[in-house]
């Protein structure tokens, strides 16, 4: 499914290790390999009762994950009981919440339903389990070549895809219909012209909705518009060579604000995230939509018909190709929890990543199951539509690989939200992030 290479295989230097910090590499260095348990929830082996484990994982608004937990413990019960700590649903305050309670060694969380960005970082700290001898080579081949690779790190496999995630056009197939237009953009100035047509003619508040808040997810959106005018954040993954600063990437940040300027998106996209995107575009006060295929799922709880929505790849400038960020949510081991935690959360993660309940998760849900086999179900294709926008779901990038992924996210999404909100220009943006993100692989190098 993945376009371009990635650079999960890349090894760290030294430099590289030291710049994650001393507190993380000492916390490696203690643990070893079996895990020192370390505050993890009670109810262990040996105690006669279940093993308690908790899940961490963020917003689940289907209700699909509760109903699975439920199953799973109805299914072990006397033996594993699995609760759910409810997480933010904002990838970035999500992770600093585990990065603050695993660099102090004290947390309940057993296993991380955690974002496809965190392996590394979460794997150079020492704190989830390499599951190599457990997630064999011939167990990855079930799954998507996309995640594995995303989870791959220093050539061990650090966790076990849950999910997948790829950027979508949503369109509203009858407002399209009804302004005579059989097909969906396939570029951005085509958007903006059926847009701009169609909010007029039918009297709908919003062109265009998508996520431009300064957050995880406005990096995932500005990337797709840089990919998509040729450009890039990194050359590539396997390289260090920071290429933002040039005109393909900054054609892409423009493009982005020009949606405001049009007046295609609302000034307000700068502050949505994905919470925001649904209840516009499902509410019906918006022609298209960026999002994660998850939001097809809740469109019924908006009374939105299927057959409201069409789904395509992301538009394009020019004559580039359709790109989107590779999101998705997998997986992780603690490597704090007692052993039979582990047992038992690696139990979990089979029973949610069996074909049945991937299936489940899917049509109940909303979300792109791992397991490849599934893309040949037919029920399956029938009930969940975003699994057969295949341009989308083929031509996903992967965010850097990076054990200081973080730190550069952060900077991007201050400066892709500064070129949105028009504080800066889109060149202002390219150019200072061209500076910060040379100078945080500088210091990494150097560390
Ligand atoms: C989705 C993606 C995840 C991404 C996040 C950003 O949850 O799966 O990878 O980081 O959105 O908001």
């Amino acid at each position: 499914m993945e376009k371009k290479s990635g650079d999960a295989g890349r090894k760290l230097s030294r430099g590289d290790f030291l710049r994650i910090g001393g507190g993380g590499l000492a916390g490696a260095a203690l643990l070893g390999a079996a895990g020192c348990g370390g505050g993890s929830s009670s109810g262990g082996s040996g105690s006669g009762g279940p093993v308690n484990i908790t899940v961490a994982f963020g917003r689940e608004a289907s209700g699909t994950l509760a109903q699975l937990i439920k199953e799973f413990n109805k299914q072990n019960g006397g033996k594993i009981k699995v609760t759910w700590r409810h997480m933010p649903s904002d990838t970035g305050q999500y992770f600093n919440q585990i990065q603050t309670e695993f660099q102090a060694q004290k947390t309940n969380i057993d296993l991380i339903g955690g974002d496809v960005i965190w392996p590394a970082q979460l794997a150079a700290n020492g704190w989830i389990l390499d599951l190599s001898d457990r997630f064999t080579e011939s167990e990855q081949k079930k799954f998507l070549p996309g995640p594995i690779q995303s989870m791959t790190w220093q050539g061990k496999i650090w966790g076990v895809p849950w999910f997948t995630d790829a950027g979508m056009l949503y369109y509203r197939k009858d407002l399209l219909a009804k302004s005579g237009y059989k097909n969906p953009p396939k570029t951005w100035d085509e958007l903006k012209s059926m847009a701009e047509k169609i909010t007029k003619e039918q009297g709908i508040q919003n062109g265009f909705v998508f996520q431009g808040d300064k957050y995880e997810g406005g990096v995932c959106d500005a990337m797709e518009y840089i990919w998509t005018n040729g450009g890039n954040v990194l050359k590539d993954y396997n390289t260090n060579t920071v290429v933002v600063g040039q005109p393909p990437a900054i054609q892409g940040i423009a493009t982005e604000r020009s949606m405001v300027t049009s007046g295609v998106a609302p000034q307000a996209v700068a502050t949505y995230q994905e919470p925001q995107t649904e209840p516009v575009f499902l509410g019906g006060k918006a022609v298209f939509a960026r999002n994660w295929p998850y939001m097809y799922g809740l469109a019924s709880q908006y009374k939105m018909k299927p057959s409201q929505i069409g789904l395509a790849p992301i538009p394009v400038s020019g004559n580039n190709e359709t790109a989107s960020t590779l999101g998705g949510w997998n997986f992780y081991i603690s490597a704090l929890s007692d052993k039979s935690k582990q047992d038992a959360a690696y139990k979990f993660i089979q029973f949610m990543t069996s074909p049945e309940n991937e299936k489940k998760f899917a049509i109940k849900g909303g979300y792109l199951p791992t397991l490849s086999a599934l893309y040949k179900d037919k029920e399956l294709l029938n009930k969940v539509p975003t699994m057969r926008n295949s341009a989308a779901i083929s031509h996903t990038h992967p965010r850097p690989v990076s054990p200081y992924y973080s730190d550069m996210s952060l900077k991007m999404q201050e400066q892709f939200n500064d070129s949105l909100k028009g504080t800066e220009s889109p060149k202002q943006a390219a150019d200072t992030l061209q500076k910060q993100l040379t100078q945080i692989i500088k210091q990494g190098k150097n560390a």
